[in-house]
């Protein structure tokens, strides 16, 4: 069944939307984006991943789409017609088209481009993962430099994505200097005892906005959170392993490179922390 999408003020039939081929996400992949998850009806952590867009936006010196205050109104009117119970809503802002190519910023009078449009996933909360965890491999982190702006420019984890798939794995840590920056699309983490250990924040990764719940989570559940540098070497000798995003969640991760993490099946503190996000968020869910 077609969805309804949401395009520049318009709601739209998915085939009837359509932007300019000068659009700027289209050619220099000049655009922004946020993945906001949908758990019974309700959407999920939505003040983080407006705070972060807005800064996404800042960083970039993008303009603020005009709808930019209206953003929780238009996912909720798509989730309402989309009858979305478990799903993703997927945003982007792109710097829009001044009608031809050319590497400098269009002038202000150039409006950005503000597309959403949802996702429906039926048992998203109940994803078989979180029983069997994934397998991760890891590769060379072969991105760009700003990695904390949460830009379109996704060829790299795709690429990611598509060696994992080759090595019959299900996703990618990467590494830079000899530290895991972060999974293809999502937050890495292991577990030493009861310390949670993942990568300090900078440019060099996304500020997750499911981190930063997760984290929280876990030190008021007296769990110990180290926020530094770690190495493939010492995940594999790990007690556990951990990945977060808006759209799995916490999902355990019980082989790195061929090597069982633990014994090789999902760990209890990411199995706690995974039940804790979920129960808070339906709680608090807008
Ligand atoms: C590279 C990268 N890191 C981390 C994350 C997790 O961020 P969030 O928890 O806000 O989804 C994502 C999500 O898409 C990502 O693409």
């Amino acid at each position: 069944m077609s969805r309804t999408v949401y395009v520049n003020g318009d709601y739209l039939p998915e085939e009837d939307a359509k932007i300019s081929i000068f659009d700027r996400s289209f050619l220099m992949a000049d655009g922004v984006y946020e993945v906001t998850s949908v758990l019974g009806g309700k959407i999920i952590d939505f003040a983080g991943h407006l705070v972060r867009l807005e800064r996404s936006l800042n960083e970039l010196d993008m303009q603020k789409p005009e709808a930019f205050d209206d953003l929780l109104d238009i996912h909720r009117e798509l989730v309402r017609l989309n009858d979305i119970d478990e799903g993703m809503i997927y945003l982007q802002v792109s710097r829009g088209s001044s009608g031809d190519r050319d590497f400098a910023y269009p002038s202000a009078d150039v409006k950005p481009t503000l597309v959403l449009f949802t996702q429906s996933k039926p048992g998203l909360a109940d994803s078989p993962a979180a029983k069997t965890g994934l397998k991760i491999i890891s590769i060379e982190d072969q991105r760009w430099g700003r990695r904390d702006i949460k830009t379109v420019q996704l060829l790299y984890p795709s690429m990611g994505k598509m060696m994992a798939k080759a090595a019959g794995c299900d996703d990618a840590w990467m590494v830079e200097d000899g530290a895991v920056t972060e999974g293809t699309s999502n937050n890495a983490y292991i577990v030493k005892g009861n310390t949670i250990i993942t990568r300090h924040l900078g440019n060099e990764i996304l500020s997750g906005i499911t981190r930063a719940a997760v984290l929280r989570f876990a030190k008021e559940a007296q769990m110990k959170v180290e926020e530094r540098s770690f190495t493939i070497d010492e995940a594999k000798s790990a007690d556990e392993a951990f990945i977060t995003s808006a759209s799995t969640f916490v999902l355990p991760v019980v082989e790195l490179d061929g090597a069982a993490i633990g014994n090789g099946t999902p760990g209890p503190i990411a199995a706690r922390l995974r039940e804790i996000y979920l129960e808070e968020s339906l709680k608090a869910g807008v």
